[in-house]
């Protein structure tokens, strides 16, 4: 039974992908801050799997902490989720994002390296995409990034692909989600953002909960059929499955291999609120106000290097996306805190 560390664990995608890991027979090591997350994720990550879970209150950054758990645990790869994700923060606060989330990697690396430990599986984003035409492919160069954010992930792809260059006994997964939601069908775990959401999903949840009073949908005068943006949404456990596969992936041939996780589709934002009104029965109050800076009109994958080279698809339509979202809010209206 292989140990897999997984960082930032407790978070959204991480906690998801744990449970994912513990089904496919691996030994889970959380490590999280909790910066952006609870400690209850894990309890609830042991509830749904009946497994105890080694978890460390730890700043990936603090390098002593983060040696000793190398010390302390036989290690085999580490799927690195910690990061800081809000795209609008990150312009306002660009030098925490520098800092959390290149200098956090480096140090987890510098460590990974020091014990030998050279298998990684890397949280990428479709954000390094920037104006390409769709769909995106994995072959294609980066385009103009317009916020911090999406630079540290950018950048990092590209630390790792020299640090994979400099050392071909290192075996490392890039992958870029584009937007994940949805929940565990349980509910008892799913997206828990502090404070007011900056993405949709959480956004829609609330107003149907009436925790929020109204969506503004931002802009409807796009060149798409109904004006409004559209997104390659995946549901969050289908994402975590596509980690599974990369990490067999790389224990099975070291290389550097970057995947686009997405499934392929569009939907628009209008859409999207159709489907969560009739996975909830309840009618969203939404209006429609102006564009968001830096939001491009249409973004979606192509997904088929993964389907060819992991085997992996995404399984789950839009409507079990909202369906399970929906499940996770009502019986959470406060998150982890209810
Ligand atoms: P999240 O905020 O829920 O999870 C990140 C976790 O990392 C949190 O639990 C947080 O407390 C922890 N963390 C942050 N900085 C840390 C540090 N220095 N040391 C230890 N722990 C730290 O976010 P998520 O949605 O689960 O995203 C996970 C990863 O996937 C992030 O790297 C994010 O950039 C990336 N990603 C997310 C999305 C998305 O839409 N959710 C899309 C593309 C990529
Ligand atoms: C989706 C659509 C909005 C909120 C972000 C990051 C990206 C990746 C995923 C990390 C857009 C519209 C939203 C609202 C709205 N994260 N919208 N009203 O911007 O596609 O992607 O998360 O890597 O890097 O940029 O996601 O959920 O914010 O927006 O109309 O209140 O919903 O305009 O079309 P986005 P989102």
């Amino acid at each position: 039974m292989h140990n897999i560390l997984v960082t930032g664990g407790a978070g959204y995608i991480g906690s998801h992908t744990c449970v994912e890991l513990i089904n496919a027979g691996y030994n889970v090591i959380i490590v999280d801050n909790y910066i952006n997350s609870q400690p209850e994720a894990i309890k609830r990550i042991e509830k749904i799997t009946g497994k105890a879970i080694k978890s460390y209150n730890c700043d990936i950054r603090d390098y002593n902490a983060l040696k000793n758990i190398f010390k302390e645990n036989d290690i085999k790869a580490v799927i690195h989720f910690a990061g800081l994700k809000a795209v609008g923060e990150s312009c306002k606060k660009p030098l925490d994002y520098y800092d959390n989330n290149i200098y956090g990697t480096i140090v987890l690396c510098n460590i990974m390296n020091e014990f030998g430990v050279k298998n990684l599986v890397f949280s990428s984003s479709a954000t390094v995409y920037g104006e390409n035409p769709v769909p995106y492919k994995e072959s294609m160069k980066a385009g103009t990034i317009t916020n911090p954010y999406g630079h540290t992930k950018h950048m990092i792809e590209q630390i790792l692909r020299d640090l994979y260059n400099s050392d071909n006994s290192w075996s490392i997964a890039l992958l870029r989600y584009f937007n994940p939601i949805g929940a565990h069908e349980s509910g008892l775990i799913g997206e828990n953002p502090i404070g007011i959401p900056n993405n949709i999903m959480p956004y829609i949840s609330q107003v149907a909960l009436g925790k929020l009073p109204k969506l503004t949908v931002f802009g409807d005068d796009y060149n798409t059929p109904d004006g409004t943006c559209i997104r390659d949404y995946i549901h969050v456990v289908d994402l975590a499955i596509g980690h599974i596969k990369a990490i067999e992936k790389i224990l099975l041939n070291s290389g550097i291999y970057t995947y686009n996780l997405g499934t392929g589709n569009g939907y628009s934002v209008l859409e999207l609120i159709k489907a969560f009104e009739k996975a909830s029965n309840v009618k969203i109050n939404y209006s429609i106000g102006p564009r968001r800076n830096g939001d491009l009109p249409i973004c979606y994958a192509d997904a088929t290097k993964a389907k060819n080279e992991l085997n992996w698809v995404a399984k789950y339509g839009i409507d079990k996306m909202c369906e399970d979202t929906w499940r996770w809010q009502k019986n959470n209206p406060n998150g982890y805190k209810s």
